[in-house]
């Protein structure tokens, strides 16, 4: 893969790679709501979409252009007004009963009667994995997300940011392929955060998951992802894509941070998000 950012005139990922090869596949969707008074929001207008297997797309853009709203169809917590979702070659409703993805929302969402091990260990206990497993697997990921004092304590014993660590190590117990991740690090300290991302690099590059990921920080966007995607607001559109190669996750260190490629990507990304056209190539995001 090059180490150059290019803006995409394409949101799909791999050419060629076929609708039963994809992760996620949105196609031609919209999502209206019913306002007061007989006003509609257009929260999303015709967006399509594609995420291939382990690749880690960022969804980027002003509050309100429909980010989360795309997650959450995506998860099948919502139903699109038009078009249609496919995770897996799945239908969204089909993928979200075979739980074929974790997820990490913006409020960590945790059970409060169930301790750090408790919580991190339900997607496992549904899943009928046994006693001496789940515990096993919570301990790997309680450490992981650097909460092993913690492991007994109850969710309102913690930090916002903590229960959102814990939320994380929850998505990622199952190793899933598939990840939708909804400014999971926006409750941390800088220095927490930047370690959560070069984890999360680490487990990506692993495990192979595929990952949707909402974020408000160009760079973390540009560090963690292969493409960006810069959407608008009222109506939610995808105004366009650039293809970040900053090289596998195994070679993505603290030192690309620092990386002149970086700097790069991530004032190509500004200027999208800005509606200016950087320097040789902008793209119209048809999909
Ligand atoms: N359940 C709902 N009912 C009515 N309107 C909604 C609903 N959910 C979202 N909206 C509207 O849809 C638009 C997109 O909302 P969404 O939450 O997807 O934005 P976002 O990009 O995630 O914003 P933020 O960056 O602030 O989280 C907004 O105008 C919002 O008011
Ligand atoms: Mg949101």
């Amino acid at each position: 893969m090059g180490r150059n950012a290019t803006p995409d005139v394409n949101a799909g990922p791999v050419p060629g790679a076929g609708a039963a090869s994809l992760a996620v596949d949105v196609r031609g969707v919209s999502r209206v709501f019913a306002g007061r008074k007989g006003a509609s929001v257009t929260a999303l207008d015709d967006v399509s979409l594609t995420v291939a297997p382990g690749e880690f797309v960022s969804l980027i853009g002003p509050s309100g252009c429909g980010k989360s709203t795309l997650l959450r169809l995506i998860a099948d917590l919502d139903t699109p007004t038009t078009g249609e979702i496919r995770v897996f070659g799945k239908p969204a409703r089909q993928a979200r009963i075979d739980q074929d993805y974790g997820i990490a929302f913006q409020q960590a969402g945790l059970l409060p009667w169930r301790t750090v091990t408790g919580n991190i260990e339900l997607p496992l206990e549904l899943h009928g994995a046994g006693r001496a497993a789940r515990r096993a697997r919570a301990a790997e990921l309680i450490e992981l997300v650097g909460l092993s004092e913690f492991a007994g304590h109850y969710p309102d014993q913690l930090s916002g940011g903590m229960q959102q660590r814990v939320a994380i190590a929850r998505s990622l117990a199952e190793s899933p392929s598939l990840l939708l991740m909804d400014e999971p690090f926006g409750a941390l300290d800088e220095m927490t955060r930047e370690r959560m991302q070069n984890e999360l690099v680490r487990i990506c590059g692993e495990t192979s998951a595929a990952v949707v990921f909402v974020t408000h920080s160009i760079p973390e966007a540009v560090f963690l992802s292969n493409r960006v995607v810069v959407l608008e607001p009222r109506p939610g559109r995808i105004r366009d894509v650039l293809r970040v190669g900053l090289g596998n996750p195994g070679e993505r260190g603290e030192t690309l941070r620092e990386d002149e490629e970086f700097f790069r990507a991530v004032s190509q990304v500004r200027e999208l998000l800005h509606g200016e056209a950087p320097a040789g190539a902008r793209g119209a995001a048809t999909q």
